[in-house]
Protein backbone atom coordinates (compact mmCIF):
# COMPACT_ATOMS: atom_id res chain seq x y z
CA UNK A 1 0.00 0.00 0.00
CA UNK A 2 0.67 3.23 -0.57
CA UNK A 3 0.78 4.37 3.28
CA UNK A 4 -1.61 2.82 6.13
CA UNK A 5 -3.30 6.10 6.86
CA UNK A 6 -3.70 9.38 4.06
CA UNK A 7 -5.26 12.52 4.34
CA UNK A 8 -6.09 14.92 0.97
CA UNK A 9 -7.42 17.82 0.80
CA UNK A 10 -9.79 19.06 -1.77
CA UNK A 11 -11.53 15.99 -2.69
CA UNK A 12 -14.73 16.21 -3.30
CA UNK A 13 -13.69 16.90 -7.38
CA UNK A 14 -10.89 16.82 -9.59
CA UNK A 15 -7.23 15.10 -8.92
CA UNK A 16 -8.38 14.91 -5.39
CA UNK A 17 -11.32 12.63 -5.86
CA UNK A 18 -9.80 10.65 -8.18
CA UNK A 19 -6.84 10.06 -5.68
CA UNK A 20 -9.46 8.50 -3.16
CA UNK A 21 -11.18 6.46 -6.04
CA UNK A 22 -7.70 4.91 -6.92
CA UNK A 23 -6.47 4.37 -3.31
CA UNK A 24 -9.97 2.05 -2.75
CA UNK A 25 -9.82 -0.14 -5.36
CA UNK A 26 -8.65 -3.67 -4.86
CA UNK A 27 -4.94 -4.58 -5.47
CA UNK A 28 -4.97 -6.12 -9.10
CA UNK A 29 -8.29 -4.83 -10.21
CA UNK A 30 -7.62 -1.55 -10.91
CA UNK A 31 -5.91 0.71 -13.29
CA UNK A 32 -3.14 -1.53 -15.46
CA UNK A 33 -0.84 0.98 -14.36
CA UNK A 34 -1.41 0.57 -11.02
CA UNK A 35 -0.92 -3.30 -11.14
CA UNK A 36 2.47 -2.50 -12.97
CA UNK A 37 3.62 -0.26 -10.33
CA UNK A 38 5.34 -1.01 -7.22
CA UNK A 39 6.57 -4.35 -5.64
CA UNK A 40 5.29 -2.63 -2.15
CA UNK A 41 2.08 -3.67 -3.17
CA UNK A 42 -1.12 -1.52 -3.79
CA UNK A 43 -3.63 -2.71 -1.08
CA UNK A 44 -5.88 -0.31 0.49
CA UNK A 45 -4.77 2.21 3.03
CA UNK A 46 -6.83 1.44 6.53
CA UNK A 47 -7.75 4.75 6.57
CA UNK A 48 -8.26 8.01 3.95
CA UNK A 49 -9.08 11.11 5.31
CA UNK A 50 -10.99 12.99 2.25
CA UNK A 51 -11.61 16.24 3.62
CA UNK A 52 -13.43 19.00 1.87
CA UNK A 53 -15.57 22.21 2.20
CA UNK A 54 -18.87 20.88 1.90
CA UNK A 55 -19.55 17.23 2.20
CA UNK A 56 -23.24 17.35 2.06
CA UNK A 57 -22.69 18.79 -1.22
CA UNK A 58 -19.92 16.31 -2.29
CA UNK A 59 -22.12 13.37 -3.85
CA UNK A 60 -19.20 11.49 -5.33
CA UNK A 61 -17.49 11.18 -2.19
CA UNK A 62 -19.85 10.57 -0.24
CA UNK A 63 -20.78 7.41 -2.54
CA UNK A 64 -17.15 6.23 -2.36
CA UNK A 65 -17.45 6.52 1.40
CA UNK A 66 -20.33 4.68 1.84
CA UNK A 67 -18.68 1.78 -0.07
CA UNK A 68 -15.78 1.98 1.48
CA UNK A 69 -15.36 2.15 5.36
CA UNK A 70 -11.71 3.21 5.54
CA UNK A 71 -12.92 6.22 3.58
CA UNK A 72 -13.72 9.13 6.43
CA UNK A 73 -14.68 12.23 4.56
CA UNK A 74 -14.09 15.08 7.40
CA UNK A 75 -15.14 18.84 6.64
CA UNK A 76 -12.29 20.75 6.21
CA UNK A 77 -11.58 24.87 4.83
CA UNK A 78 -8.53 25.00 4.56
CA UNK A 79 -8.29 28.61 4.64
CA UNK A 80 -10.28 28.26 8.17
CA UNK A 81 -7.38 28.32 10.39
CA UNK A 82 -9.68 28.63 13.44
CA UNK A 83 -11.18 24.95 12.49
CA UNK A 84 -7.63 23.58 12.69
CA UNK A 85 -7.97 22.39 16.09
CA UNK A 86 -10.71 20.18 16.08
CA UNK A 87 -9.68 19.16 12.76
CA UNK A 88 -6.55 17.74 14.39
CA UNK A 89 -8.24 16.30 16.77
CA UNK A 90 -10.17 14.55 14.50
CA UNK A 91 -7.71 13.12 11.83
CA UNK A 92 -5.86 11.89 15.81
CA UNK A 93 -8.96 9.73 16.46
CA UNK A 94 -9.38 8.18 12.85
CA UNK A 95 -5.35 7.19 12.24
CA UNK A 96 -5.10 6.04 16.04
CA UNK A 97 -1.43 6.35 17.86
CA UNK A 98 0.44 5.17 14.26
CA UNK A 99 -0.02 8.40 13.30
CA UNK A 100 -0.56 9.90 9.85
CA UNK A 101 1.77 8.67 7.14
CA UNK A 102 0.49 10.92 4.24
CA UNK A 103 -0.74 14.22 4.04
CA UNK A 104 -1.45 15.46 0.35
CA UNK A 105 -1.81 19.44 0.36
CA UNK A 106 -3.68 19.03 -3.39
CA UNK A 107 -6.55 21.66 -2.45
CA UNK A 108 -6.41 24.36 -5.02
CA UNK A 109 -7.80 27.45 -6.88
CA UNK A 110 -6.68 29.26 -10.03
CA UNK A 111 -7.85 32.48 -10.80
CA UNK A 112 -8.71 33.04 -14.63
CA UNK A 113 -7.07 36.81 -14.90
CA UNK A 114 -3.95 36.41 -16.84
CA UNK A 115 -2.46 39.44 -17.80
CA UNK A 116 -1.19 43.04 -15.31
CA UNK A 117 -4.21 45.22 -16.48
CA UNK A 118 -6.74 42.62 -15.13
CA UNK A 119 -5.24 41.40 -12.08
CA UNK A 120 -7.07 42.23 -8.80
CA UNK A 121 -5.52 42.43 -4.83
CA UNK A 122 -7.93 39.69 -3.79
CA UNK A 123 -7.59 37.74 -6.00
CA UNK A 124 -3.93 37.49 -5.55
CA UNK A 125 -4.24 36.92 -1.67
CA UNK A 126 -7.46 35.07 -1.95
CA UNK A 127 -5.23 32.44 -4.87
CA UNK A 128 -2.04 32.56 -1.67
CA UNK A 129 -4.06 31.97 0.74
CA UNK A 130 -5.21 28.84 -0.44
CA UNK A 131 -2.54 27.62 -2.36
CA UNK A 132 0.29 28.89 -0.42
CA UNK A 133 -0.50 29.61 3.14
CA UNK A 134 -2.80 26.78 4.03
CA UNK A 135 -0.33 23.94 2.95
CA UNK A 136 2.51 25.73 5.12
CA UNK A 137 -0.59 26.30 8.24
CA UNK A 138 -2.03 22.70 7.62
CA UNK A 139 1.23 20.82 7.39
CA UNK A 140 2.56 22.65 10.41
CA UNK A 141 -0.99 21.64 12.47
CA UNK A 142 -0.77 17.94 11.62
CA UNK A 143 2.83 18.06 12.18
CA UNK A 144 2.13 15.43 15.52
CA UNK A 145 0.13 12.81 13.70
CA UNK A 146 3.09 12.64 10.88
CA UNK A 147 6.02 12.56 13.33
CA UNK A 148 3.65 10.05 15.51
CA UNK A 149 4.15 8.09 12.10
CA UNK A 150 7.73 8.44 11.13
CA UNK A 151 8.56 7.20 14.74
CA UNK A 152 6.63 3.88 13.89
CA UNK A 153 10.30 3.28 11.97
CA UNK A 154 13.26 2.86 12.98
CA UNK A 155 16.57 4.07 11.24
CA UNK A 156 16.48 7.42 9.39
CA UNK A 157 15.40 6.62 5.94
CA UNK A 158 12.42 8.06 3.90
CA UNK A 159 9.54 6.84 2.16
CA UNK A 160 6.05 8.06 1.75
CA UNK A 161 4.70 4.73 3.80
CA UNK A 162 6.70 6.16 6.46
CA UNK A 163 5.70 9.63 6.68
CA UNK A 164 5.24 12.28 3.66
CA UNK A 165 3.97 15.34 2.82
CA UNK A 166 2.86 15.76 -1.09
CA UNK A 167 2.28 19.40 -2.16
CA UNK A 168 0.23 19.59 -5.34
CA UNK A 169 2.46 22.15 -7.12
CA UNK A 170 2.41 22.88 -11.14
CA UNK A 171 4.93 23.73 -13.77
CA UNK A 172 3.06 27.02 -14.04
CA UNK A 173 5.22 27.67 -10.77
CA UNK A 174 8.56 27.54 -12.55
CA UNK A 175 9.84 31.31 -12.69
CA UNK A 176 12.30 30.06 -15.35
CA UNK A 177 10.38 28.43 -17.92
CA UNK A 178 7.99 31.27 -17.68
CA UNK A 179 8.00 32.18 -21.51
CA UNK A 180 4.16 33.57 -21.49
CA UNK A 181 4.20 35.74 -18.61
CA UNK A 182 0.74 36.77 -17.00
CA UNK A 183 -1.19 34.74 -14.17
CA UNK A 184 0.01 36.32 -11.58
CA UNK A 185 -1.62 34.87 -8.55
CA UNK A 186 -1.28 31.58 -10.14
CA UNK A 187 2.03 31.57 -10.71
CA UNK A 188 2.56 32.86 -7.74
CA UNK A 189 1.22 30.81 -5.44
CA UNK A 190 3.05 27.58 -7.06
CA UNK A 191 6.05 29.21 -7.23
CA UNK A 192 5.93 30.16 -3.25
CA UNK A 193 4.49 26.33 -2.67
CA UNK A 194 7.79 24.99 -4.39
CA UNK A 195 9.92 27.11 -1.89
CA UNK A 196 8.07 26.21 0.66
CA UNK A 197 8.47 22.33 0.03
CA UNK A 198 12.31 23.21 0.08
CA UNK A 199 11.98 24.76 3.74
CA UNK A 200 10.02 22.03 4.85
CA UNK A 201 12.25 19.42 3.49
CA UNK A 202 15.45 20.90 5.42
CA UNK A 203 13.10 21.47 8.27
CA UNK A 204 11.58 18.11 8.53
CA UNK A 205 14.53 16.04 7.25
CA UNK A 206 15.60 15.35 11.11
CA UNK A 207 11.82 13.98 11.64
CA UNK A 208 12.14 11.55 8.47
CA UNK A 209 9.09 13.24 7.14
CA UNK A 210 9.80 12.90 3.27
CA UNK A 211 8.49 16.44 1.44
CA UNK A 212 8.44 16.93 -2.27
CA UNK A 213 6.17 18.88 -4.89
CA UNK A 214 4.41 17.31 -7.56
CA UNK A 215 2.88 18.61 -10.98
CA UNK A 216 -0.21 16.37 -12.20
CA UNK A 217 0.34 17.24 -15.77
CA UNK A 218 -2.25 19.06 -17.49
CA UNK A 219 -5.16 17.06 -16.32
CA UNK A 220 -9.61 17.18 -17.62
CA UNK A 221 -10.40 19.04 -14.27
CA UNK A 222 -12.82 21.50 -13.35
CA UNK A 223 -9.17 23.48 -13.40
CA UNK A 224 -7.31 22.32 -16.39
CA UNK A 225 -10.65 22.26 -18.79
CA UNK A 226 -11.90 19.32 -21.12
CA UNK A 227 -8.67 19.37 -23.60
CA UNK A 228 -6.40 18.55 -21.21
CA UNK A 229 -3.87 16.12 -22.25
CA UNK A 230 -4.42 13.57 -19.39
CA UNK A 231 -7.47 12.24 -17.85
CA UNK A 232 -7.84 12.33 -14.30
CA UNK A 233 -7.20 8.61 -13.95
CA UNK A 234 -4.27 8.48 -15.95
CA UNK A 235 -2.15 11.54 -13.97
CA UNK A 236 -3.56 9.77 -10.74
CA UNK A 237 -2.62 6.36 -11.57
CA UNK A 238 1.30 7.63 -12.22
CA UNK A 239 1.15 9.78 -9.06
CA UNK A 240 0.42 6.86 -7.02
CA UNK A 241 3.08 4.82 -8.81
CA UNK A 242 5.48 7.16 -8.05
CA UNK A 243 4.78 7.89 -4.58
CA UNK A 244 5.45 3.79 -3.95
CA UNK A 245 8.85 4.60 -5.18
CA UNK A 246 9.77 7.79 -3.40
CA UNK A 247 12.68 7.55 -1.13
CA UNK A 248 15.56 10.07 -0.15
CA UNK A 249 16.45 10.99 -3.38
CA UNK A 250 12.67 12.73 -4.17
CA UNK A 251 13.30 14.45 -0.81
CA UNK A 252 12.89 18.44 -1.08
CA UNK A 253 12.77 17.96 -4.99
CA UNK A 254 9.36 18.59 -7.72
CA UNK A 255 8.27 16.09 -10.18
CA UNK A 256 6.23 15.48 -12.68
CA UNK A 257 2.89 12.87 -12.05
CA UNK A 258 5.44 10.51 -14.66
CA UNK A 259 8.54 11.43 -12.52
CA UNK A 260 9.57 7.59 -12.39
CA UNK A 261 10.36 8.64 -15.60
CA UNK A 262 13.28 10.65 -14.11
CA UNK A 263 12.57 13.28 -16.58
CA UNK A 264 11.68 15.65 -14.23
CA UNK A 265 14.33 15.92 -11.63
CA UNK A 266 15.13 19.77 -10.80
CA UNK A 267 17.60 21.15 -8.22
CA UNK A 268 16.37 24.05 -6.60
CA UNK A 269 13.40 26.59 -7.28
CA UNK A 270 14.95 29.00 -9.67
CA UNK A 271 16.46 26.09 -11.82
CA UNK A 272 13.15 24.41 -11.66
CA UNK A 273 12.63 22.66 -14.81
CA UNK A 274 15.66 24.04 -16.94
CA UNK A 275 17.03 20.57 -17.55
CA UNK A 276 14.23 19.53 -19.42
CA UNK A 277 12.51 20.40 -22.65
CA UNK A 278 8.82 22.06 -22.35
CA UNK A 279 6.80 23.34 -24.30
CA UNK A 280 4.62 26.39 -23.84
CA UNK A 281 2.18 27.55 -21.21
CA UNK A 282 -0.84 28.94 -22.28
CA UNK A 283 -4.63 29.72 -20.66
CA UNK A 284 -8.48 29.56 -21.75
CA UNK A 285 -11.58 30.03 -20.56
CA UNK A 286 -11.37 26.70 -19.95
CA UNK A 287 -8.50 26.74 -17.65
CA UNK A 288 -4.56 26.69 -17.48
CA UNK A 289 -2.87 24.45 -18.83
CA UNK A 290 0.99 23.38 -19.89
CA UNK A 291 2.30 20.92 -22.25
CA UNK A 292 5.14 18.91 -23.04
CA UNK A 293 4.68 19.35 -27.22
CA UNK A 294 2.08 22.26 -27.83
CA UNK A 295 1.16 21.15 -31.61
CA UNK A 296 0.78 24.30 -33.75
CA UNK A 297 -2.89 23.54 -33.89
CA UNK A 298 -3.61 24.28 -30.63
CA UNK A 299 -2.35 27.65 -29.60
CA UNK A 300 -4.53 30.10 -29.00
CA UNK A 301 -5.32 33.40 -28.40
CA UNK A 302 -4.44 34.68 -24.39
CA UNK A 303 -7.46 35.72 -23.51
CA UNK A 304 -8.45 38.41 -20.57
CA UNK A 305 -11.13 37.41 -18.17
N1 LIG B 1 -5.86 20.23 -13.50
C1 LIG B 1 -4.67 20.63 -13.90
O1 LIG B 1 -4.36 20.64 -15.11
C2 LIG B 1 -3.63 21.00 -12.89
C3 LIG B 1 -2.32 21.31 -13.37
C4 LIG B 1 -1.34 21.64 -12.44
C5 LIG B 1 -1.64 21.66 -11.09
N2 LIG B 1 -2.91 21.37 -10.64
C6 LIG B 1 -3.15 21.43 -9.20
O2 LIG B 1 -3.80 20.24 -8.77
C7 LIG B 1 -4.60 20.49 -7.61
C8 LIG B 1 -6.01 19.97 -7.84
O3 LIG B 1 -6.53 20.63 -8.98
P1 LIG B 1 -7.80 20.10 -9.79
O4 LIG B 1 -7.42 20.13 -11.20
O5 LIG B 1 -8.33 18.87 -9.18
O6 LIG B 1 -8.79 21.33 -9.53
P2 LIG B 1 -10.37 21.39 -9.32
O7 LIG B 1 -11.03 20.31 -10.08
O8 LIG B 1 -10.73 22.80 -9.57
O9 LIG B 1 -10.54 21.04 -7.76
C9 LIG B 1 -10.02 21.91 -6.79
C10 LIG B 1 -10.31 21.33 -5.43
O10 LIG B 1 -9.77 22.22 -4.45
C11 LIG B 1 -10.78 22.48 -3.50
N3 LIG B 1 -10.64 23.75 -2.82
C12 LIG B 1 -10.53 25.00 -3.35
N4 LIG B 1 -10.48 25.92 -2.36
C13 LIG B 1 -10.55 25.23 -1.20
C14 LIG B 1 -10.55 25.60 0.16
N5 LIG B 1 -10.47 26.89 0.56
N6 LIG B 1 -10.63 24.64 1.11
C15 LIG B 1 -10.72 23.34 0.74
N7 LIG B 1 -10.75 22.91 -0.52
C16 LIG B 1 -10.65 23.86 -1.48
C17 LIG B 1 -12.08 22.44 -4.31
O11 LIG B 1 -13.20 22.34 -3.44
P3 LIG B 1 -14.65 23.05 -3.80
O12 LIG B 1 -15.36 22.06 -4.68
O13 LIG B 1 -15.27 23.24 -2.48
O14 LIG B 1 -14.34 24.33 -4.53
C18 LIG B 1 -11.81 21.20 -5.14
O15 LIG B 1 -12.06 20.04 -4.38
C19 LIG B 1 -4.56 22.01 -7.41
O16 LIG B 1 -3.63 22.32 -6.40
C20 LIG B 1 -4.07 22.53 -8.75
O17 LIG B 1 -3.43 23.78 -8.64
C21 LIG B 1 -3.90 21.05 -11.52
Amino acid sequence: MVARSVLITGSNRGLGLEMVRQLVLAPRTGNPKLVEAPRTGNSKPEVIIATCRSPHQAQKLCEVADNNKNVHVVQLDVTDESSYGSFVSRVGELVGPQGLNLLVNNAGVAPKSTRINMVRWQQVTDTLTVNTVAPIMLTKALLPHLKTAANQVEGDSLAVKRAAVINISSVLGSIARNEQGGLYPYRASKAALNAITKSMSVDLRGNNILVASLHPGWVQTDMGGKNADLTPTDSISQILSLLHQMTDHHHGQFYQYDGEQGRWRIEGVYTMFTEVTFGTEQNTKAGIWSRSKLRESDKVEIKEH
